[in-house]
């Protein structure tokens, strides 16, 4: 039994391209969500189509045909399966509260962005000139000084002005923080993190903070600098962020990571490990998330989210990875919630923020140059069209798609090119032909009782249900360990960490060919009934060519947990086509 209410309000849309300065508004009220133009869906009675299904998803071919005019026809009826659902930017005069992600509560605090209502669909400009983006430890004492200047600049503009700093700093809080509704759901947010709207979302909104920054000194070659945090030579905070009179200093920060060598797997506290043990582990997570583990491609970028779902499906592996842990690890643990960089609703008011993301965005563009093959890109029009709005250099507000972010040569910028130090970097085995698999007496996974809680190390013989594959085969298929339902605690800080056939059980030494991955979260929050149960998967195949035991008829998988409490729902191998 189950009847749906579904509301659905129409988005502005405008062709108008004047460029004349628009007015706007002040912020809106805290009333939001009142003249919503209410539909109901097709009503169901025992079929219960429009309920959320496990995977927290509605029936978005209900939904939408309930919609009528909005999608056509030829949609509906030539490939009713392919029913296009994309993310549509939200209504800024619906924008409402937010939640601080690390508490649950809703903040007592504004983040939402002036109102007009001219809306231009944006076009990408033909670039004539390239944007440079630097790494920020190479920067020149001249381009230090200009970037400190753009950054004042914009911290002078008038508190309503979308291209202020705080005001920019409020996009990732409004888009993060569940202060926007889907527009026709309007007990769902939309949530950029965790899911395949991960890189482009933040390659958008860097691409005019950069403008904005860039048209202030009238420099149109100007471009953000990237901290190199994936390179040994950059796994420190740039010094030009420690200067405490410039604009881009934030005093809110780890006062004992201000010179000390980045973690990539951080957890929370400092581990102990020498510099040379956290550079080695550094490399090799960088490898495991840019190459070992992204043979396919929703496994770099993340699971796909549609118009509709109430979860996020689950965050690729940088995202979980590398760049999870840098806004922990940079995060000032004298603030209530970890400000700035530890919490989404703040990380945009520290300048080291944009860098970090410019690296984040470095590393999209290293992936798919790795990549090569096809799809280099997600070929599905969900994710194609989605969208999202942002106020430009002009302060004109912007429909741009995702669809348009896929190069950033196309969008006008480049990366300094310096060394990429783990590209190389094939882990060791500590064991080859490791044994532990056959005489650990571990558990099989089928004996396990699920749902099990990582609240000790735990260890598990999973089955693989293809064994001494060939050649063709591997090429063909990546074999993947999957964890699934993952249950936390959204509004905490959780993270474990994987390995296989682990004999020796160091488990700091994350430098070698055992460690197979990392589920990290940075706190987050969902509107709405349906619980947050991702899974993680991790490659295998190249990992069980370095440890020699690609014969075996199964694997010992050790959970450590790191920060937070986890439940899993289970574990088991499949083959996933590249
Ligand atoms: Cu939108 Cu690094 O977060």
């Amino acid at each position: 039994m189950s009847s749906l209410s579904c509301s659905w309000a129409v988005p502005v849309v405008t062709t108008n391209t004047t460029t004349s300065s628009p007015s706007f508004s002040r912020k809106p009220s805290i009333a939001k969500r009142t003249q919503r133009f209410h539909v109901s869906c097709n009503s169901t009675n025992d079929d219960d189509q429009n309920a959320p299904t496990s995977q927290g998803k509605f029936e978005r071919r209900n939904l939408l045909l309930g919609l009528g005019g909005l999608y056509s026809a030829t949609q509906l009826t030539s490939n009713p399966q392919a029913l296009a659902a994309p993310i549509q930017p939200p209504d800024l005069s619906k924008c409402g509260p937010a939640t601080n992600l690390n508490t649950g509560q809703q903040l007592d605090y504004n983040c939402c962005p002036p109102v007009t209502n001219r809306i231009i669909d944006y076009q990408l400009p033909r670039p004539t000139v390239m944007r440079f983006r630097p790494s920020a430890h190479l920067v020149t004492k001249d381009y230090i000084f200009k970037y400190n200047r753009a950054v004042e600049l914009m911290k002078a503009l008038p508190a309503d002005d979308p291209r202020n700093y705080t005001q920019q700093a409020n996009i990732h809080c409004a888009y993060c923080n569940g202060a926007y509704d889907q527009v026709g759901f309007q007990d769902l947010d939309i949530q950029v993190h965790n899911c395949w709207l991960f890189f482009p979302f933040h390659r958008w909104y860097l691409y005019f903070y950069e403008r904005i920054l860039g048209n202030l000194i009238g420099d149109p070659t100007f471009g953000l600098p990237f901290w190199n945090w994936d390179n040994p030579q950059g796994m420190t905070i740039p010094p030009m962020f420690n200067n405490s009179r410039s604009a881009i200093y934030d005093e809110k920060r780890n006062q004992n990571h201000l010179t000390s060598i980045i973690d990539l797997g951080y957890n929370g506290t400092d581990s102990g490990n020498t510099p040379l043990q956290t550079v080695g582990n550094n490399l090799n997570i960088m490898y495991s998330e840019m190459i070992r583990n992204v043979k396919v491609i929703e496994d770099f970028m993340g699971q796909p989210y549609r118009a509709g779902d109430a979860v996020n499906p689950g965050p690729g592996t940088s995202e979980r990875g590398s760049h999870t842990a840098v806004h922990i690890w940079g995060g000032d643990p004298r603030q209530p919630s970890g400000e700035n960089l530890g919490n989404f609703y703040s990380a945009g008011r520290d300048s080291l923020f944009y860098s970090h993301h410019a690296n984040v965005d470095r590393m999209w563009k290293l992936w798919r140059d790795l990549r090569g093959s096809n799809p280099k890109d997600f070929t599905d029009r969900d994710w194609l069209n989605a969208s999202f709005v942002f106020y430009d250099e002009n302060a004109r507000l912007v429909r741009v798609k995702v669809s348009d972010s896929v190069s950033n040569e196309r969008m006008g910028y480049v990366f300094q090119k310096v060394d990429i130090p783990w590209l190389n970097n094939r882990p060791q085995p500590r064991v080859q032909k490791s044994r532990v698999a056959t005489t650990s007496g571990a558990p099989t996974a089928a004996d396990v009782k699920f749902p099990l809680t990582l609240d000790k190390i735990v260890k598990i013989l999973v089955p693989r249900p293809k064994k001494s594959r060939k050649e063709t085969d591997k090429d063909k298929e990546e074999e993947l360990l999957v964890i699934e339902k993952i249950e936390v605690d959204t509004t905490k800080f959780v993270k474990f960490d994987v390995f296989v056939n682990d004999e020796d059980d160091k488990i700091d030494e994350l430098d070698k060919s055992e460690y197979a991955g990392t589920f990290a979260q940075v706190p987050h929050k969902h509107k709405g009934p349906v619980k947050v149960k991702p899974s993680i998967r991790l490659g295998l195949t190249e990992l069980l060519e370095d440890l020699d035991v690609e014969d075996d008829d199964s694997i010992l998988v050790s959970l450590v947990p790191r920060a937070g409490d986890v439940t899993i729902g289970g574990i088991k191998i499949i083959y996933a086509s590249k």
